[in-house]
């Protein structure tokens, strides 16, 4: 067995954030980019691709299944898919290190093609459910040969050999999800129908139609959608242009409005409606955020946003907006603390099932801090007082996002703030504490 060596990393109040910078590609496009492609017969190219561990594991794992898939440069991937239903028998089974996205877009992608994949990953994704995204997709006709505890990784998949159409109401709003439907949809003849009563992430549908398939997105309800797949499309390959991730951007955006004197300008964020849930919450709360140019990039919306040092006071935040930021939540109970005011977040159940329980690690990290606040059913309450004494030490729970709001928050706390491994920042945001130095962070 081996023993992990944890990396720990102090972050410390200095100077103010200055600077220009554009953050890394976005995770959830650079997936789905990696996935399309290797499902699409000819050449497609992607730039901007986020090279971090989580999407690096969906290329190794395209390769495993037939693919060819190349890096040309920094950022720049050509691939050569084998096409809907092409998937070859893989020779070992399939590790997603960290990454939920991954790993459930990589099942509803096998679900379609007759082979028997076993699909695994680390400590983290080991613990995460997998039974959201088996349910529909043995309705399609896949079967689960293998498992623990009937969901959990690693976990053996035979997919189907003739695919079935399916209309699924999801349960849950999550866009893995729908894209683990959707991906299966591919395979199956006639139509596939996925329902949400709250709308998530759009990327699979856009990058579909980009790649050639007939997928038509309707309205359902106050806030959900209702998503039409024509199976058995010929995909035509495609150039994908990767935007920068907003929920990476968030961090530096948090760091310039609770650190004095700062000013930063985030090149390029990604700015679909779907994932700024966070933005409008920090507008509601008094941040300084102004759009400098919008642009359209691949498809996608982008915005270049100038953010100052911002006095900050408590909001509530409803439930409805949960999926448009919900990978947000750590973050921006990390401004609620330097907020005045209670912040109160509402209907926060789903963040118990990702990474890690982050509902609780936001809390603990909060609380190590010097920060009151409280869990009540799956709010989450933050009792901002305008600063935050610090001096704790937080345990990231091999969580990413955990770790970079943390040391966000040690930037501006009175004593430093210590997180116990910086290992897994590299998932999502590979050069973060590079990039961060550069703009003035004192992390050490
Ligand atoms: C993602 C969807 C969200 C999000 C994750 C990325 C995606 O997960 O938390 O980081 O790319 O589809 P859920 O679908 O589980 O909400």
């Amino acid at each position: 067995m081996s023993i992990a060596v944890l990396t720990p990393l102090t972050a410390r109040r200095g100077g103010p954030l200055k600077g220009r910078i554009r953050v890394p590609g976005d995770k959830s496009i650079s997936h789905r980019a990696l996935i399309l492609g290797a499902m699409t017969v000819g050449e497609t190219t992607i730039s901007g691709l986020l090279e971090g561990d989580d999407v690096l594991h969906t290329a190794d794992a395209m390769r495993a299944l037939g693919a060819k898939v190349e890096r040309t440069g920094e950022g720049a991937w050509r691939i050569h898919g084998v096409g809907v239903g092409g998937f070859a028998q893989p020779a070992g089974p399939l590790d997603f290190g960290n990454s939920g996205t991954g790993c459930r877009l990589a099942i509803g992608a096998v679900a379609g093609c007759g082979i028997t994949v076993t699909f695994d990953g680390d400590a983290s994704l080991r613990k995460r459910p997998m039974r959201r995204v088996l349910n529909p997709l043995e309705q399609m006709g896949a079967r689960v040969v293998a498992s623990v505890d009937g969901d959990r990784l690693p976990l053996t998949l035979k997919g189907a050999i003739d695919a079935l159409p399916i209309t699924y109401e999801s349960p849950v709003p999550s866009a893995q999800l729908k894209s683990a439907v959707l991906l299966a949809g591919l395979a199956a003849p006639g139509e596939t129908t996925v329902i949400e009563a709250e709308a998530t992430r759009d990327h699979t549908e856009r990058l579909l139609k980009h790649f050639g398939a007939k997928i038509v997105s309707k309205p359902h309800g106050d806030h959900g959608r209702r998503i039409v797949l024509q199976g058995q499309p010929e995909l035509e390959p495609a150039n994908v242009v990767v935007p920068a991730d907003p929920s990476s951007a968030a961090f530096p955006m948090v760091g310039a409005l609770i650190v004095p004197g700062s000013e930063l300008i985030l090149d390029a964020v990604m700015t679909n409606a779907l994932r700024t849930g966070l933005f409008a919450t920090l507008k509601e709360m008094g941040a300084n955020i102004e759009t400098l140019a919008t642009r359209d990039d691949g498809g996608e919306e982008v915005a270049d946003l100038r953010v100052t040092f911002s006095a900050l006071k408590g909001v509530d935040v409803p439930p409805e907006r949960a999926p448009s930021m919900i990978d947000e939540y750590l973050i921006l109970a990390v401004a609620a603390a330097f907020a005045q005011g209670t912040t109160r977040m509402r209907g926060l159940k789903e963040l118990r099932v990702k990474e890690s329980d982050r509902l609780e690690a936001t809390a603990d990290m909060l609380r190590v801090n010097g920060v009151k606040v409280e869990i009540i059913d799956d709010d989450l309450l933050v009792y901002g007082t305008g600063s935050v004494t610090g001096g704790g030490e937080v345990k990231t729970h091999m969580d990413h996002r955990i770790a970079m709001s943390a040391l966000m928050m040690g930037l501006a706390s009175e004593q430093p703030v210590r997180i116990d491994d910086s290992a897994f920042i590299a998932t999502s945001f590979p050069d973060f504490t590079g990039l961060m130095r550069s703009l003035g962070a004192d992390l050490t």
